[in-house]
């Protein structure tokens, strides 16, 4: 163990079993430990590096800020924070914005202003349902919102207005709906719970139940948004639009932003009801302004489908070589790959000694969430590692 890990021991909190790597550089979609080893990394900051390490739109648009100006506060206008909310909402089908600071802030937000809206128009209507499996942050609203018993049950009670449903099943969300309903909030595909598809229709019934209540549909595409799986965002690729969106990760490809966006009718606050210190800081939105620009003017949601592709069908390609690979299930660079048992730990572990991070997603599966802007000579080279991984375990 270096000299860093024993002080992480010491000083840090003890709330993660990390990998015993520790990382000190990065560019592109390649970081180097501190015994200047090298990885390629398909972790990718946990699907937030969406244009790799240090990408130079990012690092120039953030130099050139910081000798501008830093923070603001929000009762002032600044110049980053409006062109970035241009930007989103010119490239989706969103109205209003509004910036802070992680994914778990921008659901809270999204719940709030949800809350806000059924006490304007749904007779006090203040809760949200939810799926089993999904995952919305770790604030004691959205560990409320998630529907995993593992992240609720050491902080029990929890804060009252969430009704978790089974995924994929609309029944559910109906027989869950009452008069105290206000929203519905789903991820479009479950990430941390296992890059969890939806069903053919799944959120399109979502969608006609919504208006039919006429409750709210927030979509957290935190993890899907951005581009990750081949489309700016996931709903494009459902035929549906939701009334709150909620996005972080991608967004600033590591500079930390969260946002939520709304339909103008949905966006209910007024001054005061709402805030952030940070959020829409001038540094953070002109990182993810360029990030922003980058990803729409070089088209990377098409980079993401083409190579996405091409690293589903060479998962596939294992999956036939080795029998106790299960499945291979993903939308374009938001993968998983699934055992016959829980060997995903050694795995990963085997992927290091050979110079690629991937993430354990479960005892018996790995993700691939690798930078949007990833090539097939990337995929080669990874997949590479993993057969010679697998083929130590087999
Ligand atoms: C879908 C989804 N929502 C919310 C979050 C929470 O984001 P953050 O860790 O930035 O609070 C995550 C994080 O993994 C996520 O994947």
């Amino acid at each position: 163990m270096s000299n860093w890990q024993e002080l992480e021991r010491k000083f840090i909190m003890n709330t993660v079993n990390r990998v015993p790597v520790t990382l000190v550089r990065g560019e592109g979609a390649r970081v180097w430990d501190e015994d200047g080893r090298e990885y390629l990394d398909f972790v990718g900051g946990w699907a937030v590096n969406s244009l790799g390490h240090c990408p130079p739109v990012v690092t120039e648009a953030v130099t050139e800020q910081v000798h501008t100006l830093i923070q603001a506060s929000n009762q002032f206008y600044t110049v980053p924070q409006i062109r970035l909310a241009e930007l989103l909402v010119s490239n989706s089908c969103l109205d209003k914005v509004f910036f802070c600071n992680s994914g778990a802030e921008a659901n809270e937000g999204a719940v709030k202003l949800a809350r806000r809206y059924g006490q304007r128009h749904l007779n006090g209507a203040y809760e949200v349902i939810s799926a089993i499996g999904s995952f919305h942050g770790r604030t004691l609203g959205m560990v409320a919102a998630t529907g995993q018993p593992r992240f609720q049950e050491p902080y029990i009670p929890l804060p009252a207005g969430f009704v978790n449903v089974e995924y994929n099943d609309v029944e559910a969300i109906k027989s869950a709906t009452t008069e105290k309903t206000c929203a519905v909030m789903l991820e479009p595909i479950q990430a941390e719970g296992g890059v969890n598809l939806p069903d053919e229709n799944y959120l399109k019934m979502v969608r006609d139940w919504c208006d039919q209540k006429g409750i709210l549909l927030i979509l957290d595409e935190i993890q899907t948004g951005i581009g990750r799986v081949g489309t700016l965002f996931a709903y494009e690729q459902y035929g549906i639009e939701p009334d709150i969106m909620t996005l972080a990760k991608g967004l600033g490809s590591g500079i930390p932003i969260g946002a939520f966006l709304a339909k103008d009718r949905a966006s209910v606050f007024v001054p005061g009801e709402h805030g952030s210190t940070f959020g829409g800081n001038p540094l953070a939105c002109a990182a993810a302004y360029a990030v922003l620009n980058f990803i729409i003017d070089n088209d990377i949601p098409r980079n993401v489908r083409k190579v996405g592709q091409y690293l589903v069908d060479s998962l596939e390609g294992l999956r036939r070589k080795y029998q106790f690979i299960t499945e291979v299930r993903g939308r374009g660079l938001l993968v998983a790959m699934e055992f016959k048992d829980d060997i995903a730990e050694s795995l990963v572990t085997a992927c290091i000694d050979k110079g690629l991070l991937v993430n354990r997603l479960k005892p018996d599966a790995l993700r691939f969430m690798p930078p949007l802007i990833i090539g097939y000579g990337e995929v080669d080279e990874a997949l590479g590692i993993l057969d010679k991984a697998l083929s130590g375990i087999g």
